[in-house]
């Protein structure tokens, strides 16, 4: 968090001397799980949380606070749901990768990070029973290089996953750091690497992981083994992750191989529904899992534009607002040519930071999401995540009525902080020369072309 006090926040800055005592931490269950009261003075800070959270988030704050004066803050979320989702399926990312951006999120008080795990791209978690899911699924010929639009291969396999061991180093880690981690195995679409493993999930296809971008036709079969299969990956996921929600995904999912429409789909997520709630958990899906009724309970990502959070809200579900055109950072930072393979719709940071959903209780918060099919390392996620995210973690813990001009004051000092950090962050004044991809072109959109795209596919939310 950027390290002025936020309006709700009460504050004094008196300057004098560095403070050279102690930290001091307490817990006062009166205030909020996450709320923190921050005093600091020549004689040292004390931090007072709800929890463990709220004096984490204090020292977070003392930590980015610029040295001297007196400062008194009390400080709270507006959201429980603070999240980013990171693809690791079109990208690997090695566990030290993905330690490190949980430490990222968390120093921006972030506290959700939903984990992407498989896809048509790949498949990257161990399942016990199952190994050709990471001796086959894991690993794909070659990936494109660019938009799918230009029909470029890099001619390189790429792959990894991530064994049960790395998984829970993942979760404690993130823990430790009041990062819940939301996994999400995608069904019944997205599956063509698992299919490529097993081609009795499928219908007929057999074939290797995908390694064209965009969707393949290729999904799971709806017989009662396939059915089995999957209770079984989400049981080893539940023994991993103690999240509360588990993402089932649901989006994007072709009906042409089946026997029927999406009444089929509708009563696969029923059956992940209640599997899950046999283990105490709830389904975390996509906005797809709204057309013909999600199961009570499920929480929707609603990603489809701005429509379907509205649609949630009236069904009654609890919802994650990640509308792509507002809150996807693998869309284009800037119109400057020179941005690594520009694709989607622009969204520049002062249009994530004026992103607000709408005012229900039914709103969690809101995620950014980050697909890598452009984003070959880390060092790539960071400069597409950064300093968008900044923006991002203001707009779910600062109360709505925030100013542009205000943040992008304060950003400077903050942005010498994540240099402190090494982080690649895209630098305000637009890309650096090596930044460009162009052996990797993109495929820009306006936004009006991908506002009618979008009213076309979310027609059977109306
Ligand atoms: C998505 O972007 N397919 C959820």
């Amino acid at each position: 968090m950027i390290p002025k006090p936020l309006s709700s926040v009460r504050s004094e800055h008196r300057g004098g001397t560095a403070p050279a005592g102690e930290v001091r931490t307490r817990i006062d269950p009166e205030l909020g799980r996450e709320a923190y009261e921050l005093r600091r003075s020549a004689s040292g800070a004390e931090v007072t949380g709800g929890s463990e959270a709220g004096v984490f988030y204090g020292l977070q704050t003392l930590a980015q606070l610029p040295p001297g004066g007196d400062v008194h803050i009390v400080d709270a979320p507006r959201f429980a749901w603070r999240g980013v989702l990171l693809d690791v399926a079109r990208h690997f990312m090695p566990v030290p990768e993905v330690l490190r951006f949980i430490d990222l999120l968390a120093f921006h008080k972030l506290n959700v990070l939903h984990l992407h795990l498989t896809d048509d791209q790949g498949w990257r978690i161990e399942v016990p029973g199952w190994p050709r899911l990471t001796t086959v699924g894991a690993w794909r010929g070659e990936s494109m290089r660019g938009s799918r639009i230009h029909e470029l291969y890099d001619g390189r396999p790429h792959g990894g996953f991530y064994t049960s061991d790395d998984l829970r180093a993942i979760v404690a880690h993130a823990a430790d750091r009041h990062v819940t981690v939301v996994p999400e195995i995608d069904m019944p679409g997205h599956m063509q690497a698992a299919i490529a493993a097993y081609p009795e999930l499928g219908n007929g296809f057999a074939g290797p992981v995908r390694t064209a971008w965009g969707i393949s036709p290729h999904v799971l079969n709806l017989e009662p083994a396939t059915l089995a299969f999957c209770r079984e990956v989400l049981d080893h996921v539940c023994d991993i992750f103690p999240s509360d929600l588990i993402g089932i995904g649901g989006d994007e999912c072709p009906t042409e191989e089946w026997p029927g429409g999406r009444e089929l789909q509708v009563a696969f997520t029923a059956a992940m529904a209640e599997h899950l709630a046999g283990r105490g958990r709830r389904v975390y899906g996509w906005d797809e899992i709204l057309a013909g009724g999600a199961p009570e309970g499920a929480v929707i990502a609603a990603w489809r534009g701005e429509e379907p959070v509205e649609v949630a809200i009236r069904a009654g579900h609890q919802v994650v607002a990640c509308p792509d055109v507002r809150l996807y950072l693998d869309y284009r930072q800037s119109d400057d040519p020179g941005e690594p393979t520009p694709v989607g719709t622009l969204l520049t940071l002062e249009d994530v930071y004026a992103y607000e959903p709408p005012a229900s209780p039914l709103v969690l918060g809101c995620q950014a999401n980050l697909w890598t099919e452009h984003m070959e390392s880390l060092r790539r996620v960071e400069y597409m995540a950064f300093p968008r995210l900044c923006a991002f973690a203001e707009v779910v813990w600062s109360p709505a009525g925030r100013d542009f001009a205000d943040f992008a004051a304060r950003l400077p000092a903050h942005l010498a902080r994540l240099d402190a950090m090494g982080v690649n962050y895209r630098p305000l004044t637009g890309p650096r020369p090596g930044d460009g991809r162009p052996d990797a072109p993109g495929n820009p959109r306006t936004l009006a072309d991908r506002l009618a795209e979008l009213h076309e596919m979310t027609a059977d939310l109306r």
